[in-house]
């Protein structure tokens, strides 16, 4: 530490002048530790089966539910914007749901029809990436199949992502997103891809996942039919060593790439994950964080695209070099323009 704030040599005071370094736009861009870039930014689209027109979420204003052409659209977009990914969710139509969530294993299913048509589209242009969950495709919400007494049954449900992963894979996924939190989930997914020849396919790594409030609109977004919550698969808010646990337990199993969700609740996770994973980290700005934004700034209660940049900043500030974010191409057009 070089701070010295005594008088100067020369005796002026105060010695010490940081506000030297906030003086003007200029000077601040200069010295700003912290930079985002839009291949950095990783777009979350949801796609409806056998929806006519897009859906808007009434808790998510400016997100809609797309049908497969908008869905090309809007990944058209984020490559012309140089977004680095798109995180694709599907939902089903409600008839298709059942008990070990059908939909995510078949082949023709919602979500590995629209991994199919992102990947026409974009090519390798972009990262396709594809959430491996079942509680999009179960009749019942939850991220894995119950037992005779209804729990989630870890085990069962494993066999279920290995499934979902190589039909994910099969059906053009450059990453799959193992979500669900079932311990040993990475190390099944890997073993299925590898199983079936893709060692090309990576795993991004939902490594710390806290059962949180946040979710509230994805829900919506997803058409879940989850009631109760997630709490005996997804992590407890007062606990931070859990979190490095998962880490390396993910790292062990082969996660490629790791990811801290939500994202602004839980810097503090993120900054420790950031400084022990030896390998690429994401922080997802989920849902939740996105309508808060949006709500306040419908109020006119904050500047919506400061309060969006400055979210964004100190999700990498506190050491994510991925972000998952609603707003990835709005924001990466931004960055172009170098607003
Ligand atoms: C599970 C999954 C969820 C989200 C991403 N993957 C929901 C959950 O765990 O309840 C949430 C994303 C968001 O809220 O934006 N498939």
């Amino acid at each position: 530490m070089s701070a010295d704030h005594g008088p100067t040599p020369y005796g002026s005071f105060p010695g010490a002048r940081p506000r030297r370094l906030r003086v003007n736009p200029a000077m601040r861009r200069m010295v700003a530790e912290t930079r985002l870039h839009p291949a950095e930014l990783i777009l979350p689209a949801f796609v409806l089966e056998g929806a006519a027109e897009p859906v808007p979420l009434a808790a998510m204003p400016g997100v809609v539910q797309h049908t497969r052409d908008s869905l090309r659209k809007a990944a058209a977009e984020a490559v012309e914007a140089g977004v680095g990914g798109i995180m694709l969710f599907g939902v089903p139509e409600d008839a298709k749901k059942d008990a070990i969530g059908s939909p995510g294993t078949d082949p023709d299913g919602i979500l590995q029809v629209a991994l199919r048509d992102v990947r026409s589209e974009v090519g390798d242009d972009l990262i396709v990436m594809s959430d491996l969950c079942l509680d999009e495709h179960t009749d019942h919400g939850h991220c894995g199949v119950l037992d005779a007494e209804g729990r989630v049954d870890n085990d069962a449900t494993l066999e279920r992502y290995a499934e979902m992963a190589r039909v994910q894979a099969d059906a053009g996924a450059h990453v799959v997103g193992p979500s669900g939190m079932m311990d040993g989930q990475v190390g099944v997914v890997r073993a299925a891809l590898d199983g079936i020849g893709r060692q090309d396919v990576s795993i991004l790594a939902y490594t710390v996942k806290y059962a949180s409030a946040f979710y509230g609109p994805f829900r919506e977004a997803v058409g879940s039919s989850l009631k109760g919550d997630r709490k005996t698969y997804q992590q407890d808010a007062p606990n931070a060593r859990e979190a490095l646990r998962e880490l390396a337990l993910d790292l062990a199993e082969g996660a490629d790439m790791v990811m801290v969700k939500p994202a602004l609740p839980y810097l503090d996770i993120l900054r420790r994950i950031a400084d022990e994973a030896d390998v690429p980290v994401a922080a997802y700005q989920i849902s939740g964080e996105y309508s808060m934004v949006e709500a306040a700034a419908a109020n006119g209660w904050i500047d919506r695209d400061r309060a969006i940049m400055e979210t964004l900043t100190s999700v990498r500030r506190a050491g994510a070099g991925m972000i998952l974010t609603y707003w990835a191409t709005e924001v990466a057009r931004w960055l172009n323009r170098g607003d």
